[in-house]
């Protein structure tokens, strides 16, 4: 036990903009001994971060830069949209509450999927952007994966619009078909992470 807080100290901290386990879990198993991870809880935020830019990476910046002014911390955040080329990138920085706000993502797919209704261009990404505060230096980490919309739902893994989202390179099946693994190996926000990783690591 004392060893291990010994061997904690060492490491350097740096704050995972989030209160989702899942990801705090994905983060802290791919960046190893190399960093201590904590999230919003951790540091004992827990009010609402400001998230009211119009793209995704302001609203991650937004995040990081939040973190660092109230608490200190070194600091990554990372914000997801769904871009639908036939609604002109909508919802986009939107994703979360395109069916208005206390609407859960079934409501948001149902929007979606009316809003196409009789539209032959289906074509559509997801997109993740990443910033990460280290001192004063911001840096920028993306992933995207190219895909189309359905005309209704198939599956059931996943959350958010993945019962819709049929990736390009997914042997036909939409992302809440896949296992997670294989998701996460092509997903925007896989890719993104990864990016991050790499640059963490030293290898970029
Ligand atoms: P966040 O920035 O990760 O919170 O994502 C914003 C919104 O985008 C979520 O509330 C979901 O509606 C959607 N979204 C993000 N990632 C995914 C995904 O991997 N699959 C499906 N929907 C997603």
């Amino acid at each position: 036990m004392f060893k291990l807080s010994l061997y904690k100290m060492d490491m350097k901290k740096i704050v995972f903009a989030t209160n989702n386990s899942h990801k705090l879990t994905e983060l802290r198993q791919m960046l190893g001994d190399r960093y201590e991870i904590l999230g919003l809880a951790d540091i004992g935020c827990h009010e609402d971060i400001p998230e009211t830019a119009s793209v995704i990476e302001g609203n991650a910046r937004m995040k990081a830069q939040y973190v660092k002014e109230h608490y200190g911390y070194d600091c990554f955040s990372d914000d997801t949209g769904l871009e639908i080329d036939a609604l002109n990138g909508e919802p986009g920085v939107y994703s979360a509450r395109y069916a208005g706000p206390g609407h859960d993502s079934e409501a948001n797919i149902d929007k979606v999927l009316s809003k196409l209704e009789g539209v032959t261009n289906r074509t559509a990404r997801f997109r993740t952007a990443i910033a990460l505060l280290q001192g004063d230096e911001m840096h920028l980490f993306e992933g995207q994966v190219e895909g189309v919309i359905l005309t209704e739902r198939h599956g059931t893994g996943g959350f958010g619009y993945d019962s819709i989202f049929q990736p390009l390179e997914g042997d036909g099946l939409t992302f809440a078909q896949m296992p997670p693994e294989e998701k996460n190996r092509i997903s925007h926000r896989g890719r993104a992470v990864a990016r991050l990783v790499a640059y963490l690591s030293g290898n970029e």
